[in-house]
């Protein structure tokens, strides 16, 4: 007994027995629907030592069972999975040649929303664990996002933007864009998000006076939604020109004319995950200034 413990502190303090590993890196995002498997991988190094009795174990958000366990250190090379419907994990993937690392990553099958959270898996030894969580993002972009500006009877115009089912709950933000720069409209929003069937419709509404628009002259409108943590984005946008116009030289403010840009086709950049909106259509909603609509 004493002998043990002797040799158990022995290594602890030598050092050559400690578990190395990556620290825990960026979501991994995948559009919902576009992938048949993805891979977490568990990054971890060892020393000529570390294999005496080494185990791996992966464990779903705060579950302290694990979902995936594969012993190094014994005579059965097979991860074991638990908790999850069969055909969740692919366990005869083989991430590595190297027999020390052949099972430490984790094949999720065909992932879907509710795939989504943190991996976390746990290498641990004799004398030394070490931790690594894998945030996985199963995400679903809207089948629409509409975007649109009216005027209202007071002068005033309405901004709405909405999306329709996403997963998870995006934010949208709207700015103003004159050039390349863009700078993010500072009116409060009326915001309101449902969550139904495991995916969110969210919209906002901003009522501003015209006059805070023509500030900016020529400009656009950018409703973008973006899935938070993630690269993950896309956009609509509304093109607003002021023009002065010949006829209605009476009026002494030049008139704003609001022609709008409407589109709503992700193009091909979306299985990148960032997804640009192809222009379709543009006409003039109305000349203000001369009909004061
Ligand atoms: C996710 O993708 C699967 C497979 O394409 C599809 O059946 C399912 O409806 C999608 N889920 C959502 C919320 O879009
Ligand atoms: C896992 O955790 C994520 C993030 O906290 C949460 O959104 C998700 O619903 C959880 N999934 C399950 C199945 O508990
Ligand atoms: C969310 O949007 C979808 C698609 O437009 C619609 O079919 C569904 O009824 C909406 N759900 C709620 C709760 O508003
Ligand atoms: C126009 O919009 C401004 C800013 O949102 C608001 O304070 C004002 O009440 C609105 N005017 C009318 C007549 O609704
Ligand atoms: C987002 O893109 C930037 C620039 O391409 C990159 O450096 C960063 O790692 C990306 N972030 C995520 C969460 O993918």
């Amino acid at each position: 007994m004493i002998t043990c413990l002797l040799v158990f502190m022995a290594f602890a303090t030598s050092g050559v027995t400690a578990i190395m590993m990556e620290a825990t890196g960026q979501v991994v995002a995948v559009e919902n629907g576009t992938v048949s498997a993805v891979v977490l991988d568990c990054p971890y190094s060892l020393g000529p030592d570390d294999l005496n009795g080494l185990v791996l174990k992966w464990f779903f958000n705060h579950s302290d069972q694990p979902i995936y366990t594969w012993i190094l250190d014994g005579d059965i090379d097979e991860p074991q999975v638990s908790g999850l419907p069969p055909g969740t994990v692919d366990t005869s993937y083989k991430h590595h040649e190297d027999p020390r690392h052949r099972h430490r990553a984790l094949r999720l099958l065909a992932p879907t929303p509710a795939s989504s959270g943190d991996y976390t898996c746990v290498v641990s030894s004799h004398y030394d664990e070490k931790t690594h969580v894998v945030p996985l993002m199963v995400y679903v972009l809207p089948l629409k996002l509409e975007f649109s500006v009216e005027e209202t009877t007071s002068g005033n115009i309405t901004v709405s933007c909405s999306a329709e089912p996403a997963y998870p709950e995006p934010r949208l933000q709207l700015y103003v864009q004159v050039d390349d720069v863009r700078e993010p409209l500072k009116t409060i929003a009326d915001r309101e998000t449902v969550y139904e069937d495991g995916v969110y419709n969210t919209s906002l509404r901003v009522e501003l006076p015209l006059q805070h628009l023509e500030l900016y002259g020529d400009a656009s409108l950018i409703c973008e939604l973006h899935f938070p943590h993630t690269n993950v984005s896309m956009q609509e946008s509304i093109d607003l020109r002021p023009e002065v116009e010949e006829e209605v030289s009476q009026a002494d403010s030049p008139a704003l004319r609001a022609v709008v840009h409407l589109g709503s086709t992700p193009s091909a950049a979306s299985r990148q995950g960032v997804v640009g909106m192809s222009v379709l259509g543009t006409w003039i909603i109305c000349t203000l200034g001369s009909l004061l609509c």
